[in-house]
């Protein structure tokens, strides 16, 4: 059977910053901000992503190309079968963010619906939309459908050709969307807001959110860039792919916040951040346009909000798929429906937990807390602010122990003549060894027994 490739570098590339960009940049990364006090949340998270990450993005890509095989795979051929457990820990991890996301995905389906429809008061009923529970399964089975129905057609001539088409028309959307946004009243006081930094509000949980937030939306963690460099050819550059991805992510997460904050300061309304932030705000600014205006903005809005989000559950289903299909030759329509189907039915309690069924909707109380948690927050902790981290401080120690530096040098400088002896690699092989198993280790721990045990 014959293993896919992207065809082409800038396929890669839009197809890693497709599954990179997505709801975590639109919808999940406005309300840390406004729960970790603004600015003070963007600094931390951009230091997260371009110091921490970046090192880890290289390595993951290095692994995959290197091997060309799946996320657990990866590390049997590499000679290390016993470090397959990283692996088997970011397949796990990303079927459980794949469940959530998916069911948010139906959400912001139907939204494109009702705001096509001209149907804005439905965010005065976003609590009543979201427990109309066999509604929204239906838009999350839809979701999950489009999205199989590319991964099945493979790399080439699925996810690549989606990215292609998918990433370009978002890109215009949100520059239309910014440039509308600026031209609102009291637009300066969301930039203020956004912009201007308030240290005082930095303390560990909101060091962990931002590092959450950092490995979530950058797709890191869980073995996504090893599957996906495992399709790139010798010549690409890892280095430079790699910074493309990170200056994507980050690009649009901090362009949305243009979007986004200047929305809300100038249409004047409350909101307690939140899940609901954008589902319950923005149909009310819309509203405010007149109902064609309104229309039109609210379309592109949730529409734009679908196509990130498609391009990263392609990504997410592909990683299971892709290790099914290496490793036990399952063929790929086959794995991709059946794991599509698996996760869909795992997504039914996250579904339920907003309120429909009390056994999820207050699930866990954590030790040292007065309030529960649903389901679906239960589960985000879990994989992104808990799985993701860990399974990126495991990498950092997997490549500077075992698989040692001198391999990953090699790797990268395939497409990368000048890589050896460079700044560059001695700024990755520092942190691989130092920087990121230090600093993410201590993070790691501290905000563990802070988020599960209520340490302070
Ligand atoms: N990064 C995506 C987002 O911001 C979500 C995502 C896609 C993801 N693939 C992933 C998160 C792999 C973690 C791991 O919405």
């Amino acid at each position: 059977m014959k293993r896919g490739s992207f065809n082409s570098k800038l396929g890669f590339i839009l197809a890693a910053s497709g599954s990179a960009v997505g709801l975590g940049n639109i919808w999940k990364f406005p309300f840390e901000v406004s729960n970790g006090g603004g600015a003070a949340f963007l600094l931390m998270y951009l230091f997260f992503c371009f110091v921490l990450c970046f090192p880890i993005i290289v390595s993951e890509l290095a692994i995959g190309r290197n091997t060309k095989k799946n996320a657990i795979g990866a590390f049997k051929k590499m000679g290390h079968k016993k470090w397959n457990f990283i692996g088997k820990i970011g397949v796990f991890c990303g079927v459980l963010i794949l469940s959530f996301y998916t069911i948010v995905a139906g959400w912001v389906l139907g939204y494109v619906i009702e705001m096509l429809a001209g149907n804005f008061s439905i965010s005065n009923n976003f609590s009543e939309y979201v427990n109309d529970v066999d509604k929204i399964l239906i838009y999350s089975t839809l979701f999950m459908f489009f999205t199989a129905l590319i991964v099945s057609k493979g790399i080439a001539n699925g996810i690549e050709k989606a990215a292609k088409i998918l990433m370009p028309s978002l890109l215009i959307m949100i520059i239309a969307l910014i440039i509308y946004a600026l031209t609102l009243p009291n637009a300066i006081d969301g930039i203020i807001f956004y912009l201007v930094p308030d240290f005082s509000q930095i303390n560990l949980t909101v060091a962990g959110n931002a590092l959450g937030q950092a490995f979530f939306s950058l797709s890191l963690g869980m073995g996504m860039l090893i599957t996906y460099g495992s399709y790139v050819d010798k010549n690409t550059n890892i280095i430079n792919s790699a910074a493309l991805i990170t200056l994507t992510d980050v690009g649009v997460a901090f362009l949305a916040g243009l979007i986004i904050f200047p929305f809300i300061f100038s249409s004047g309304i409350q909101s307690d951040g939140g899940l609901g932030l954008i589902f319950e705000v923005f149909p009310k600014i819309f509203e405010g346009l007149g109902s064609i205006t309104g229309t039109i903005i609210g379309s592109i809005f949730f529409i734009l909000l679908s196509f990130a989000a498609i391009t990263s559950t392609i990504s997410l289903l592909e990683v299971p798929v892709s290790f099914l299909v290496d490793e036990y030759k399952v063929r790929r329509k086959f794995s991709v429906w059946i794991v599509a189907l698996i996760i869909l039915l795992i997504g039914i309690p996250s579904s339920l937990s907003q309120g429909k069924n009390d056994f999820f909707t207050n699930f866990i109380t954590y030790y040292g807390k007065e309030e529960s948690i649903d389901f679906m927050t239960f589960i985000t902790d879990v994989s992104n602010d808990t799985l993701l981290p860990l399974g990126g401080f495991l990498i950092t120690i997997y490549v500077s122990s075992v698989w040692k530096k001198s391999n990953l040098s090699r790797e990268i400088s395939k497409g990368n003549k000048s890589y050896q002896g460079s700044i560059m690699e001695k700024y990755i092989n520092f942190s691989i060894n130092y920087i990121c198993p230090l600093i993410l280790g201590t993070i790691f721990v501290l905000t563990f027994f802070n988020k599960f045990f209520g340490f302070s």
